[in-house]
């Protein structure tokens, strides 16, 4: 891989930025996707949330790697080809590709551009026998081209860290039945997922004592105000995580602590005091309950790793 190989799927993504949050701030539930989260210092706060002691999702599936990777790779395989969805700073392709008996490609999907670029750049001195393919994109977007892009042969999609989990049902099962067509019969699925528990566990992970999560939420704010010519006042909302026991999900929010009213680009948008941007949604499955939307969308279960308290699990499917 050079520098410069890697390939764009929204040639404009600011227009797309702008289209989002129109669009989500003119909705009676004001939403913005979440894919929007993770510019530069986005993806940089994501990975010290994955450090925080209240955020147990990546410590314990490293864990579970860290444990079965040999059955794992036994599982997979020789000479796979990988695709990543969401691959950010490549600490478990790593650890996978490390496992792996001699993989030949890895193409990488990741909405951060730049935060790709260096990942990437420093993947591919790692690992010379591999040719390390980076896709900038939305995983649901960019999954048709990264088809045009992955050898036949053995062919594995790799989704870790419950990133799923910010999909709906439908989104989900379409996005599985999208990676199934694109694999072909014989491919494999390695996702991983965050499995429900108790509120004081869900809650505190997604609101932290030491605020990154919250800065992490607001930095969309800081984003639309630098590349929108947005009005924000950053300190005039408060992030929140609530857990929506209906949906299984956690869900992040930024509540307006006053009214108020914002210009992005000219347009202005009215805020009540308490009035949410849902920013977020992070679902928490059951076994069964994720087994059966994979069944959906025509994956079965092969196998199925989990750490001992049961907080995340790993699944691969054929
Ligand atoms: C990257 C989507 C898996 O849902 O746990 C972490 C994102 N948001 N803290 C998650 C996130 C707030 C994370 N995923």
């Amino acid at each position: 891989m050079r520098g410069d190989d890697v390939i764009e799927t929204d040639d404009d993504q600011q227009q797309s930025f702008y289209t989002d949050v129109v669009a989500g701030l003119s909705a009676d539930q004001k939403t913005l996707p979440c894919r929007w989260l993770y510019d530069q210092r986005g993806s940089e706060l994501f990975e010290e949330i994955t450090e925080l002691p209240e955020y147990y999702p990546t410590r314990t599936e490293i864990g579970i790697f860290e444990s079965h990777l040999p059955a794992m790779a036994e599982a997979v395989g020789p000479q796979a080809h990988v695709v990543e969805f969401g691959a950010g700073a490549g600490t478990k392709t790593r650890l996978l590709l490390q496992a792996l008996k001699a993989p030949k490609s890895y193409v990488a999907i990741d909405i951060s551009a730049d935060f790709l670029k260096s990942s990437m750049a420093a993947l591919a001195a790692d690992f010379h026998d591999i040719n390390v393919i980076p896709i900038v994109g939305d995983f649901m977007d960019a999954a048709g081209l990264a088809a045009t892009q992955l050898p036949e042969g053995n062919r594995l999609a790799f989704f870790p860290g419950s990133t799923i989990g910010n999909l709906l049902d439908m989104e989900i099962i379409e996005f599985l039945k999208g990676v199934r067509a694109m694999l072909g019969d014989n491919g494999q699925f390695l996702i991983g997922f965050d499995l429900v528990k108790s509120e004081d566990i869900l809650v505190p992970a997604y609101d932290d004592a030491a605020g990154v999560t919250a800065e992490f939420n607001l930095n969309l704010l800081k984003r639309i105000n630098r590349e929108l010519d947005g009005t924000f006042d950053v300190d005039a909302f408060a992030h929140e995580a609530r857990w929506n026991e209906t949906d299984g999900r956690i869900e992040m929010h930024l509540v307006s602590q006053t009214e108020q009213t914002v210009g992005v680009n000219g347009d202005r948008f009215t805020f009540q005091k308490g009035e949410t941007i849902h920013t977020e949604n992070s679902r928490k499955f059951r076994l069964d309950g994720f087994e059966s939307l994979a069944k959906q969308a025509g994956w079965n279960f092969k196998k199925i790793w989990t750490d001992d308290r049961a907080y995340f699990a790993v699944a691969l499917m054929g």
